[in-house]
């Protein structure tokens, strides 16, 4: 019997440990009884060994017993399995571990799904579950990537002089386009802290306070609507600068980036492309264009100058445009595919949408009678299309156009398997407009946030045409998604102010919302700039999820909710009268 032995972990042994002792430590993966022995594959974070229990020990009895989750500590004989039971998709799979000692450390109740595998389990399970759900091989692999990542970035700013600052939860709002989430102050009745949307205006203050170089991991809150890539709570790489041109930061950010795959993936990224917001629009119809694949819009007025198809003619007349889209073999598609293509596009916003196959037997077009064989000669050439493809055009205000026109390009190259889950697409998109419509109120409001600085020259426009102003802003993008936004920021107190009441706020606004930031810009306030990227987006993309929730260890689920925890939650009536609050709210809703 070994008395002498050492603790390893449950991936660490091969053949060459036979021979000797080792105390393991672990949960049942699985017990599988066989031939008179029982097998206990024992798993920890680092994989899975092979115990094997001989009716002659002591402990087989216990064994007997053993269920999936238990904890225990196993010590025993390393030896090499007989022949033909090897397991070459194990690291620890030439190796079993004959049992001398067992001891169970706790009892598990019977998980609700498997947690020995990935397979798929309703999402508000395992979120309640998250625990059990977190044992999951998938799972233990998704963290432990992203604590790589955060890792790396971290180490990478380090080295080149960034200070970590760590700006408080407890603020007074900044805003990025959503909703606060307030914290109503006992000490102060009636007043509420907000919980950072993100640290913008105390990164832009720590470049007044003179660190020159800022960076943090960074929680911020946002009540907004969620979706697979948004979370209400979520975490950023923020980076700020003092004296550096938008180029120095579009360096910094994208070697960061560069670094993180290098080190963590070991891919080596090529230098991202760089697009303006017009290219990007004019050749994807959206800002955050994914790269995978080419099948670049083309806007085709000119074809149809002469047309008699109303629809275009009156889209022409109106200054609009028509766009085309190619689709890759779409000849093939019925009419029915084709009339789900058009209900698609009217969901992405489309009043309608115009086909034409171009199938080896001759051309068919939802506007046949429009379509001659002048316009399919040069759409043809003009999109690049072949036969046996499909085009298909949209026509409508430009911006309506290029947008759907981009939704839809989207949707053809998921249709056409174009987005290949393993390739990483990079690119910088540039040169913003300064304004856009907001989607909620229909006003303009900053394309980023009000402490963007217009571009070079843009400033004259301010009075004449806001809208047509540019700003230093930039986008990383990968595959489709918007990683991280930044910009140079304004640094003189006058042009901040200016800035605040071309967006309508008045004296009295400016001061009670940013008063505290317009003196701090009056103190000596360096020229600056920066960025921030979203970390659950990133590992997400590096993982190959799809959704930001597979990578965050406790998320909401897609209604916001805490399903472990069971938040948010009412909360007892002395709770609130210390907080000077009454509920008005209807009895709160159960369920998920
Ligand atoms: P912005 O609002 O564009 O910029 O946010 C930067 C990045 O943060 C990520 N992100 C989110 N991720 C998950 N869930 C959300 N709800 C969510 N919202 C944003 C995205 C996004 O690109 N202060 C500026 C940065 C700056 O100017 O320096 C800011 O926060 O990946």
């Amino acid at each position: 019997m070994h008395t002498d032995s050492t603790r390893r972990s449950c991936g660490a042994l091969r053949a060459t440990d036979a021979g000797t002792a080792v105390e393991l430590y672990g949960w049942v993966n699985r017990r599988r009884d066989h031939g008179g022995l029982i097998f206990v594959d024992l798993r920890d974070r680092d994989g899975i060994t092979q115990i094997v229990f001989d009716p002659q020990h002591p402990s087989f009895k216990d064994a007997e017993h053993l269920r999936h989750e238990d904890v225990l500590r196993v010590r025993g004989g390393v030896r090499l399995r007989p022949e033909g039971t090897l397991n070459a998709k194990i690291g620890t799979g030439e190796i079993e571990v004959g049992i001398e000692e067992l001891e169970i450390l706790n009892r598990s109740q019977v998980p609700p799904f498997a947690v020995n595998s990935d397979d798929p389990v309703d999402e508000n399970l395992r979120l309640e579950y998250r625990y059990l759900d977190l044992r999951r091989p998938r799972m233990q692999r998704n963290i432990r990537l992203r604590h790589r990542i955060i890792k790396t970035m971290r180490d990478f700013f380090d080295a080149r002089d960034f200070t970590e600052i760590e700006t408080p939860m407890l603020i007074k709002s900044t805003p990025e386009g959503a909703r606060d989430y307030l914290v109503p102050s006992r000490i102060h009745p009636g007043t509420f802290y907000a919980l950072p949307q993100s640290p913008q205006l105390l990164k832009q203050i720590s470049m007044i306070s003179g660190f020159g170089r800022y960076m943090q991991i960074a929680r911020c809150m946002r009540d907004e609507d969620l979706r697979a890539d948004r979370q209400p709570e979520f975490t950023q790489v923020d980076v700020e600068m003092s004296f550096c041109t938008q180029d120095e930061v579009l360096e910094t950010m994208e070697s960061c980036i560069r670094d993180v795959w290098k080190r963590v993936l070991d891919i080596d990224l090529p230098a991202f492309p760089r697009l303006s917001h017009q290219e990007a629009i004019a050749k994807y119809g959206v800002d955050k264009p994914d790269l995978r694949f080419g099948l670049e819009l083309q806007r085709v007025d000119d074809v149809f100058a002469a047309t008699d198809f109303v629809v275009f003619r009156s889209v022409l007349e109106a200054g609009g445009a028509i766009v085309a889209l190619r689709y890759p073999g779409g000849a093939s598609l019925s009419r029915r595919d084709f009339d789900a293509l058009t209900e698609s596009a009217k969901q992405a916003g489309a009043k309608g949408m115009v086909w034409i196959a171009l199938g080896a037997d001759g051309v068919k077009s939802s506007a046949q009678k429009f379509i001659g064989e002048e316009h399919v000669a040069q759409l043809r050439s003009r999109c690049d299309a072949q036969t046996g493809d499909a085009i298909l055009l949209f026509a409508d205000a430009k911006a309506t156009a290029f947008a759907v026109a981009g939704r839809m390009r989207n949707d053809v190259g998921e249709r056409c398997n174009l987005r290949d889950p393993k390739a990483f697409r990079f690119c910088w998109v540039l040169d913003f407009p300064y304004l856009e419509i907001d989607e909620v109120t229909g006003q303009p409001a900053p394309a980023h946030h009000p402490f963007t600085s217009p571009g070079p020259g843009q400033w004259e426009l301010i009075d004449t045409d806001p809208q047509a102003m540019r700003a230093q802003h930039y986008d990383m993008v990968l595959n489709g998604f918007e990683l991280g936004s930044g910009s140079i920021r304004i640094h003189k107190p006058e042009l901040q102010r200016r800035i605040f009441t071309m967006l309508g706020m008045t004296e009295e606004q400016i001061e009670q919302r940013f008063g505290f930031f317009m003196r701090a810009l009056e103190f000596g306030a360096p020229p600056h700039g920066g960025m921030a990227l979203g970390i659950d987006r990133i590992v997400m993309l590096a993982c190959g999820e799809e959704n930001i929730r597979e990578v965050i260890a406790f998320p909401k689920n897609q209604v916001g909710r805490d399903l472990m925890m069971d938040a948010p939650t009412q909360v007892p009536e002395p709770l609130l009268r210390d907080l000077y609050l009454r509920s008005t709210a209807p009895e709160p809703q159960s369920g998920r």
